[in-house]
């Protein structure tokens, strides 16, 4: 059985993300220390559709920074499909975040110059894919989350809920193990909010994506399967 691309077999190997005590400090030994991250153990099993919720500052978009390999935790360890960074010469990590994340933020961060269609295919080129296969399967990907027909728009010509979907596409074309969206429904009204949380519904059901989501937002956290609430840097 092929599962998001990958075999079953492989996908049970290991899980999407785990975090084993993991600590984010930032200025630390200044007066001004932060600990975004107080000792985190957390496993994401591949499939899972997972809400991140708590206050503003109790380390939701640290966390994804780090499962999403943007970031170092200050201790402890992350593995993401089972390889674990640090172990990765640092020129590679790169390449291995294009290949196992993908990134949906609050603001889309499409490229303004370039049409849907590239923005989702820019990624893949980076992966080695040639021009032309790039642009099918980018083509592909905005067929997938209701973009077909807008696939030559530039982001300018496009909704805020349209943009988003382009970068969820963006996100997912390189089939990753993890898709991370922090507060990606933010700046939508709730309508465009809506769809966007049905979308990611789709993509975990049907392809078996895993997805984790930071939100502040109730309704998001009401469609995941499971809800982890932060609080001060720990999970509740
Ligand atoms: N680069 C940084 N330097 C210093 N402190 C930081 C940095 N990034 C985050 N912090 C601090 O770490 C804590 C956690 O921040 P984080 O952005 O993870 O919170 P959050 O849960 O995502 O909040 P929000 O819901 O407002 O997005 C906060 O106290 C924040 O001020
Ligand atoms: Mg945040």
């Amino acid at each position: 059985m092929v599962v998001n691309g990958r075999e079953a077999s492989e996908a049970h190997v290991a899980p999407a993300g785990e975090l084993r005590a993991v600590t984010k400090v930032y200025g630390a030994g200044s007066p001004g220390e932060v600990r975004a991250l107080d000792g985190v153990d957390l496993t994401i099993e591949r499939g899972e559709m997972v809400a991140l919720v708590g206050p503003s500052g109790c380390g939701k978009s640290t966390l994804l920074h780090i499962l999403g390999l943007l970031d170092r935790p200050t201790s402890g360890q992350v593995t993401v499909a089972g390889i674990d960074p640090l172990r990765v010469p640092r020129r590679a990590l790169p390449s291995l975040r294009n290949r196992c994340v993908g990134f949906v933020f609050q603001r889309h961060h499409l490229v303004p110059a370039l049409t849907a269609l590239e923005n989702v295919a820019v990624p893949l080129r980076y992966r080695g894919l040639s021009r032309s296969e790039a642009l099918d399967r980018a083509a592909r990907w905005l067929e997938r989350v209701g973009l077909g027909a807008r696939r030559h728009h530039f982001p300018g010509q496009l909704s805020g809920g349209e943009q988003q979907r382009v970068a969820v596409a963006r996100a997912l074309a390189g089939e990753p193990a993890l898709l991370l969206a922090d507060e990606p429904t933010g700046e939508l009204d709730s309508r465009s909010a809506a769809r966007l949380v049905e979308l990611l519904q789709e993509l975990n059901r049907e392809l078996g994506q895993t997805v984790v989501v930071a939100t502040h937002d109730p309704a998001v956290a009401a469609a995941c399967r499971r809800v982890v609430e932060m609080r001060d840097g720990r999970l509740m």
